[in-house]
């Protein structure tokens, strides 16, 4: 997975724990404390998960408390600041999600390497959406702690229901 991942983690668990409570995580998770992780550095999944894990085990947080945290993060703080161009013009959740498969498409083009997931779209009605993620990776959890936190940047309330594998159902507000 790109670095990125691994630097917003890095960025997260720095501001909320502290720099030496990050290089627990690192020590704990067999990587040298000085690895610096480029942003768009591939780095194995298994080393994303380890570092997952080990945030785990170390602060003694739930896996699942820690993607949603990762997730929260990412939708609000780290993708906004570092991937800025690909918010231009998107004012709501609804708009975004709609159109996240376009932006990991967008993504393809501008990081070499990158491998994201793809979306595809049902809808059922106006406002309910089936969502179906598609990834050799097989992170739907992160996927549905991603949606949670543009829930809260966009201050919208989703209604978010795992439905099978690899779908989920979305009900967005009335607008
Ligand atoms: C505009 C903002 C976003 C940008 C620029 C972006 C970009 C990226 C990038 C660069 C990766 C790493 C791909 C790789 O390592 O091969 C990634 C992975 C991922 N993205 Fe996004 N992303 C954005 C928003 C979102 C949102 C809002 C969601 C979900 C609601 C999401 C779901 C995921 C998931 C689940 C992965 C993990 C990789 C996988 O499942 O295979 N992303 N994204």
């Amino acid at each position: 997975m790109k670095g990125s991942i691994v630097d917003a983690i890095k960025d997260l668990i720095t501001e909320f724990f502290g720099r030496e409570e990050w290089l627990k995580v690192l020590e704990n998770a067999n990587i040298d404390r000085n690895t610096h992780f480029g942003i768009k550095q591939d780095i194995p999944d298994e080393v994303v998960l380890s570092i997952i894990d080990s945030i785990s085990k170390t602060l003694k947080l739930s896996q699942l408390e820690v993607i949603d945290a990762f997730g929260e993060y990412w939708a609000s703080v780290y993708t906004p600041k570092v991937y800025k161009p690909y918010y231009r013009g998107i004012r709501s959740a609804k708009e975004l999600i709609t159109r996240l498969d376009e932006i990991h498409q967008k993504v393809i083009h501008d990081i070499p390497n990158a491998k994201p997931p793809r979306f595809e779209y049902k809808w059922e009605n106006e406002n309910t959406l089936i969502m179906k993620y598609k990834s050799f990776r097989n992170l739907i959890l992160i996927f549905i702690a991603v949606l949670k936190g543009l829930a809260k940047h966009y201050k919208t309330p989703l209604e978010i229901e795992q439905i099978s594998e690899n779908e989920v159902r979305i009900i967005f507000p009335p607008e």
